[in-house]
């Protein structure tokens, strides 16, 4: 398609309203018709909404060649509308949540299940996907780490890159465009409260935050979303520091930025925009794009452009590369693209997608404690199944894509399909976080006293999680430690398997369970997977990418701190006087970034590095010998850390720059190698521009980050 030519025969008005994406159900009826209810309220030229450019949210195949069709026939100039959804963790068949997935440190599988989620979307009819979410975190508070990757810039990056590739591929039939978002810093809200301001320095910024969308569009992201929050003030969705000059003209991003659900409107809340009529010239200077379900692009752009304080120029570029998107995405050819509602029926929750999500799940779980209970033997007498989230579908996390519990695999199906009637089942207690009833105790202790082991199904609601649902207490509810304590008193094997979108707060909890495997929200199949895993037929392998409090106070936490000029020195004292700690608890998490168990055990010796000069443009090679020394063939991710000790700004106690996925037979040895090399020495220094600064550096190998320094070499 000619997009110019097609750009150089609208009317102004219908290139501003190609910027305007209105919810899918907009453009269902007649034109008269539409805009009921919330977008009713919602004041532009209503003739013109069938030359708006995007649809939010998908209604399946059926319903979108419907509204597609209805919108060209009403349409004046035909463009074909984009259909837009947040296809997260998978679509239908869901996919455990993304910081579970990160935890299994495996980039091909963020890969498939992003390939697959985006072959269920794509013939059910969307065209893009508002994802990956690459916002660093540290703040479990904060409801949205769940969707997140965690803590660590280089992990993000990785996992960032791998999901772009496999939502967008080579922009085949089965792929969707992603979206990367939300720039910026939006993970680091204040007090882990959702839309909160965030206020950072920039190479905190540059080093930390911003690292995850930059490789998101290195690796061909054809859309980013900017965020609801402010960055030193300044809303990200005006902030033309941040997106004119970073985005574009930094960086070279030449897609198309999307608004966040109304961001353009909040401008005018937090303070920054006068107006509506403000709020769209401060978002063009920024150069957005795409309004999401706002409208004031429509509503004043073209006052502004008559006034001369947008120029023409500005609006075409905006248009220019909303055409280029359908363009790429073949809606000219065909409007309906891959959707098709005969295959959709067909490869909607197919096996071949179950199965991914099932291993998905398995390799995403983290085994946090185990006193030897598990696995469980397959010829266990009984089991008691209790809890909560024991016999419930709703695990399969908070962006669900119009999946249903019933699609589900529950813990409680997942057993009985391995050792069958001998699991029974017994609720315990509801899992709502205000619940304080305890009459349903009782029930479960009296068939925790009967069977021979107990898995304690504890955590938080499935939608606990996900935008907008922060907690200022990550602990446990009391009536699930009741619960858990009433039943040890019957039966001591219990294993606890824990649901949660976020790291809790559990100090309570490891200090009586017997074992601890935490499942995270694991979607569709989570009930098999935690079956496989507790009878190893399956090995847990996966380890945290969020460190885990001990209480909530400590929040945020985070492993790849700053010294400070007075750290701790005695790490297993609670009180030590004038150093940066609490009087009441100590600084480290209860569980590290990178940690996790398994049923095997390992050897690491050998460690070691090839040269103790490096000078630039050369590589040191790290390595290290992993045997597996336990009873199980089994997986172990290896990891390696780098300190700079000094910098021309301070630089974090440790930061991880490898790590490597490997597999190991019963008392099989392998030999893990990585490259140093000076781009991963390189930060954004005291004069904001990016390289290795000449120095010492410490090298760490290990199996989480709680690690000690091996060796030592210097950059000259
Ligand atoms: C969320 C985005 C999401 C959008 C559209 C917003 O509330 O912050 O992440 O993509 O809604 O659903």
């Amino acid at each position: 398609m000619d997009i110019q030519a097609l750009l150089n025969k609208m009317t102004v008005k219908e290139k501003i309203y190609q910027l305007l994406m209105m919810n899918t159900l907009a453009y269902a009826g007649k034109k008269e018709e539409n805009l009921t209810g919330p977008a009713a309220k919602l004041i532009f030229d209503k003739n013109y909404l069938f030359e708006s450019g995007s649809a939010l949210n998908s209604v399946g195949a059926r319903r979108m060649i419907d509204i597609q069709k209805n919108y060209l026939e009403n349409s004046k100039n035909k463009i074909p509308l984009i259909f837009t959804q947040d296809v997260i963790h998978g679509y239908r068949t869901l996919y455990p949540v993304n910081l579970a997935i990160a935890s299994s440190f495996d980039t091909k599988l963020a890969h498939d299940c992003a390939q697959m989620a985006a072959k269920e979307a794509s013939i059910d009819g969307v065209q893009v996907t508002f994802a990956p979410m690459v916002d660093l975190v540290r703040d479990p508070r904060w409801g949205r780490v769940m969707e997140s990757s965690g803590e660590d810039p280089y992990l993000n990056c990785k996992m960032a890159k791998a999901t772009v590739e496999g939502y967008q591929g080579d922009m085949g039939k089965y792929n969707i465009a992603a979206c990367v978002k939300h720039f910026a810093a939006y993970g680091a809200a204040e007090g882990g409260r959702d839309y909160n301001c965030v206020d950072m320095g920039e190479p905190t910024l540059r080093n930390y935050y911003l690292p995850a969308y930059k490789a998101a569009i290195d690796a061909g992201v054809m859309t980013l979303m900017t965020s609801f929050n402010s960055l030193n003030g300044v809303p990200s969705a005006g902030n033309k520091w941040l997106v004119k000059d970073i985005l574009r003209d930094e960086w070279g991003f030449d897609g198309v930025v999307i608004s966040d659900y109304a961001s353009f409107r909040e401008m005018i809340v937090h303070g920054y925009a006068e107006d509506g009529k403000d709020a769209a010239y401060k978002a063009m200077e920024a150069t957005g794009d795409i309004e999401m379900s706002s409208t004031n692009y429509p509503l004043y752009l073209e006052e502004l452009i008559s006034e001369g304080k947008i120029s023409m120029e500005q609006l075409d570029k905006a248009v220019l590369r909303v055409l280029k998107l359908k363009d790429d995405l073949g809606l000219f050819d065909n409007p309906y693209r891959s959707t098709d509602v005969e295959e959709a029926e067909k490869i909607i929750l197919c096996k071949e997608h179950r199965d991914l999500a099932r291993y998905a799940a398995e390799e995403s779980a983290v085994l946090l404690k185990n006193n030897g209970i598990l696995p469980l033997k397959e010829d266990v007498s009984s089991v008691a199944v209790i809890g909560p989230l024991a016999n419930t579908g709703e695990i399969f996390g908070n962006w669900h894509c119009g999946a249903k519990a019933e699609e589900t695999i529950t813990v409680l199906d997942g057993i009985k399909s391995i050792i069958g009637d001998r699991a029974k089942y017994a609720k315990g207690c509801d899992i709502e976080i205000t619940s304080t009833d305890e009459s349903q105790i009782a029930k479960a202790v009296k068939l925790a006293k009967k069977c021979e082991k107990v898995v304690l199904c504890l955590g938080e609601h499935q939608f606990d999680s996900g935008e907008s649902q922060c907690k200022a207490i990550l602990e446990l509810p009391e009536v699930q430690y009741k619960l858990l304590n009433e039943v040890l008193k019957v039966n001591k094997n219990v294993v606890v398997l824990l649901f949660t979108g976020r790291p809790l707060a559990i100090e309570r909890l490891d200090a009586i369970a017997p074992a601890i495997l935490n499942m995270w929200m694991p979607g569709t199949e989570g009930g098999n997977a935690a079956a496989n895993l507790l009878f190893a037929r399956s090995v847990p392998s996966g380890k945290i990418t969020m460190s885990f409090p001990r209480v909530s106070g400590q929040c945020p936490i985070y492993y790849n701190s700053y010294n400070t000029g007075r750290p701790k020195l005695q790490k297993d004292l609670v009180r030590e006087k004038y150093t940066s700690s609490y009087l009441d608890v100590l600084n480290s998490p209860l569980y590290p970034f990178g940690y996790g168990m398994s049923y095997s055990t390992f050897e690491y010796s050998d460690k070691a590095i090839d040269k103790t000069t490096m000078t630039r443009g050369e590589k040191i090679i790290a390595s290290v010998k992993v045997k597996n020394t336990g009873n199980y063939k089994c997986k172990e991710i290896v990891q390696l850390y780098i300190r700079d000790l000094v910098g021309s700004i301070v630089r974090p106690v440790k930061e991880l720059k490898g790590f490597e996925k490997i597999e190991l037979d019963i008392g099989e040895e392998k030999t893990v190698t990585f490259e140093i090399d000076e781009e991963s020495l390189a930060f954004y220094g005291a004069d904001l521009t990016k390289k290795a600064e000449s120095g010492k550096f410490q090298v760490f190998i290990g199996a989480s980050s709680d690690c000690e320094p091996f060796a030592e070499f210097e950059l000259k």
